[in-house]
């Protein structure tokens, strides 16, 4: 059997489809996923170009690997993701052992490509945005512990002046509304009960039904909550321009519906939101989230900023503090904003010195993190439902379960619980990761 090494860099879209290209590989080609590339006889690489570190990672890589060949003259190398589809051609000029580059779009073709490069020696590149072939092509997913990832839409229309992503991986695409029911209806007839709606946008999601009519994100949500098989249901990401009042209502109707948002905001300085093009103030901002905690009080949102985007004032960062104090977040991501070639940000004048950047990125953290305690804190003692997705990665003896409200928590158990609901209650004193102990099951 041959043996595929895959790395993974960036966001979930690019773990999901890390899984696809394993999946592809696996069907066509039979082969077996190891974790030493000097072990493999394909190499992938699946990048990231959100931010200059990630991409600078990958070519750091590349030439690690690039010494395996001589030992290997077999072994093929692959460069796919946001750093591939956005430099194609370049990837093979300034690295010409690579064999094959594809795009987030095009890794379905990866059998082909990789036949291409055996028969005709050359590198092969294929970075096109063929729309939504992709999922037809890929194998139905394998479930494995109870959760599963389903793909609905692809790529964004959005165009934040600082973000790649609607050019490394296209405008919105939805998935037709039958095969997303379809695959959610494959996944819990394997035994998943969780299910994680993705995509960039997922609330933009429009979805064409089979008799022609076109249904949106709300309906989807509803629709898949309403399946007897899945027991609880999550979706990431979402963006506040497109929170419906019907999918908020939801949040108070539908209880299979997780307790948690990921709502990225990036500024609360309604100056920096409008350079940005996010297409809302920090005040509807505030007005989604109180809507939201209308319909489920105890919900909790976390969210992704971007500090020191260019001509960030001190009064524009003490107004992004204002609204995080206002709102009350849970573990969220922040990042200094990293000017990205091809964006209109990038050319925007930018006198901040870095120095002032990370301070007030230590800041917001360090309120951030204070914040995310008191949640936590304030678990301690109750008793959570969670899903046993893994054995514990600190304490081989330990499982790992995730609360509704998207808390990691580690307990005492026996891998028999893999994949099933368990009640755990929250033990006190625990930090980021929540330590429990398992109820009895009545
Ligand atoms: N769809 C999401 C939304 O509604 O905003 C964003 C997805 S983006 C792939 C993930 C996060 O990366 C963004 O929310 C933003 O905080 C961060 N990001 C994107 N471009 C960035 C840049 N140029 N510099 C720093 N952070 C960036
Ligand atoms: Fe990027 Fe904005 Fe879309 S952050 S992924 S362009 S919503």
């Amino acid at each position: 059997m041959t043996k595929l090494y895959i790395k993974t860099y960036g966001c979930q879209m690019n773990e999901y489809d890390s899984d696809k290209m394993a999946d592809v590989l696996r069907a066509c080609e039979g082969m077996e996923q190891t974790d030493k590339p000097e072990d493999a006889d394909i190499i992938l690489f699946n990048t990231c170009s959100i931010r200059e570190k990630a991409e600078d990672k990958v070519f750091s890589d590349l030439g690690r690997v690039r010494a395996l060949k001589q030992s290997n003259p077999n072994l093929l190398i692959g460069v796919g993701g946001c750093v591939a589809s956005q430099e194609g051609d370049i990837i093979v000029k300034r690295a010409p052992y690579v064999d094959v580059v594809f795009g987030p779009q095009t890794l379905h073709r990866l059998p082909q490509l990789i036949a291409a490069r055996r028969a005709s020696g050359e590198p092969q590149v294929d970075i096109s945005f063929p729309e939504i072939e992709k999922f037809d092509h890929v194998p139905t997913a394998q479930a494995t512990h109870g959760a599963a990832f389903v793909s609905i839409m692809e790529g964004c229309s959005k165009y934040c002046t600082f973000c790649v992503v609607p050019y490394t991986r296209g405008e919105e695409v939805s998935r037709p509304y039958a095969d997303v029911m379809r695959e959610v209806e494959n996944l819990t007839g394997q035994g998943v009960g969780e299910i994680t709606l993705l995509g960039q946008n997922v609330n933009a999601y429009q979805g064409e039904t089979e008799d022609g009519d076109t249904v949106d994100f709300a309906f989807l949500v509803k629709a898949v909550a309403a399946l007897p098989g899945v027991q609880r249901l999550r979706y990431t990401t979402s963006h506040p321009r497109e929170m419906s009042q019907r999918l908020i209502d939801l949040y108070e109707t539908t209880p299979k519906l997780a307790g948690h948002l990921h709502l990225p905001v990036q500024s609360g300085s309604d100056r920096i939101l409008a350079a940005m093009k996010r297409g809302y103030t920090a005040l509807e901002y505030k007005s989604i989230v109180r809507k939201l905690r209308a319909a489920r009080p105890d919900i909790s949102i976390s969210s992704d900023f971007i500090i020191g985007f260019p001509g960030e004032t001190e009064a524009d960062f003490e107004a992004t503090m204002k609204l995080v104090d206002e709102v009350g977040f849970d573990a969220s991501f922040s990042f200094i904003f990293s000017p990205r070639p091809g964006t209109p940000a990038a050319e925007m004048a930018d006198d901040t010195p870095y120095e002032t950047k990370l301070a007030r990125l230590h800041r917001l953290q360090a309120r951030i993190a204070e914040m995310e305690h008191q949640v936590g804190a304030a678990m301690s003692g109750s008793v959570q439902r969670v899903l046993v997705e893994s054995v514990s990665r600190k304490n081989a003896q330990e499982l790992a379960g995730r609360t509704q409200n998207n808390r990691v928590v580690n307990f005492a158990g026996s891998p028999g619980m893999l994949g099933r609901y368990v009640d755990v209650r929250i033990l006190p004193g625990t930090l980021h990761t929540l330590r429990g102990e398992l109820v009895m099951q009545p």
